[in-house]
């Protein structure tokens, strides 16, 4: 059998009674699940998930982290303090961070370094817009978002890091890629790391996000170099979220 990582992304999402029912509920079923599981509430609520989840195998991370290790950095986050929260991940360089945020390439590869800094694991979002889709220009802008990591020097970073490709007309749009344009990207991703560093290329993994819920993903997942999945709105909801925690794939 696959396992999959399933990693709920809550966004701006809950209610702080929402969130312990939701962490709560996790927490009950979590012996049900079949994949590797883990949620990424908003920063204020990840003390709760470390004390809600610190028994069981689910685990949980951040939405963002600061570049910088820590100083006069008004609103950051650092590493260390996620660290101190028990996260094991972070996500890092989400198209709503760098669309609303002007987060570049760069800046995502300075983030990656202060999270590894902390033994946490980057999740690395990587993914095209529906214009430079039309345009023909998806696997260039993954290329590209990519590039920063794929140097002599930074490409040992991508050994501990995991991808996420989300094409960003399917996020939270209900318009998912078809496991044929997910699975054809996702290849050409391993294909750009192996390039520089054939294990890596084997190892990492590569999770598909956008608009996934329990009705498309079993066709996503089954695709060989789709390795789980970033799930954003259907994580909100316990059943759907527990859904694609229990799917298994042979
Ligand atoms: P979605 O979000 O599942 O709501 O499309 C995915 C994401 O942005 O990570």
């Amino acid at each position: 059998m696959k396992k999959l990582l399933i990693a709920g992304n809550w966004k701006m999402n809950l209610s702080l009674s929402e969130a312990t029912q939701l962490l709560k509920t996790l927490n009950q079923q979590a012996h049900t699940f079949v994949n590797q599981v883990a949620v990424f509430p908003p920063g204020v609520y990840l003390s709760l998930a470390q004390s809600l989840l610190r028994d069981t195998p689910l685990q949980w991370g951040a939405q963002d982290v600061s570049a910088h290790a820590d100083g006069a950095y008004t609103g950051e986050i650092s590493a260390r303090m996620l660290a101190d929260l028990g996260c094991k991940y972070v996500i890092i360089g989400h198209s709503e961070r760098r669309q609303y945020h002007r987060e570049t390439d760069e800046l995502v590869l300075e983030k990656c370094k202060a999270a590894q800094q902390s033994r946490l694991t980057p999740i690395i979002c990587i993914g095209e817009t529906a214009t430079e889709r039309k345009d023909g220009l998806t696997f260039d802008i993954v290329r590209q978002q990519l590039s920063p990591f794929l140097t002599p020097y930074s490409i040992p970073l991508l050994t501990h890091c995991i991808i996420a490709y989300e094409p960003v007309w399917a996020i939270g749009t209900g318009l998912t890629a078809t496991p044929e344009i997910a699975q054809d990207v996702h290849l050409a991703i391993r294909q750009a790391i192996a390039a520089h560093h054939a294990t890596t290329a084997k190892t990492i993994k590569i999770l598909y996000g956008g608009s996934v819920k329990p009705d498309n993903a079993a066709s996503l997942f089954s695709m060989p170099d789709i390795d789980g999945g970033l799930i954003g709105g259907a994580s909100l909801s316990a059943d759907s979220f527990m859904a694609l925690c229990r799917l298994s794939i042979s």
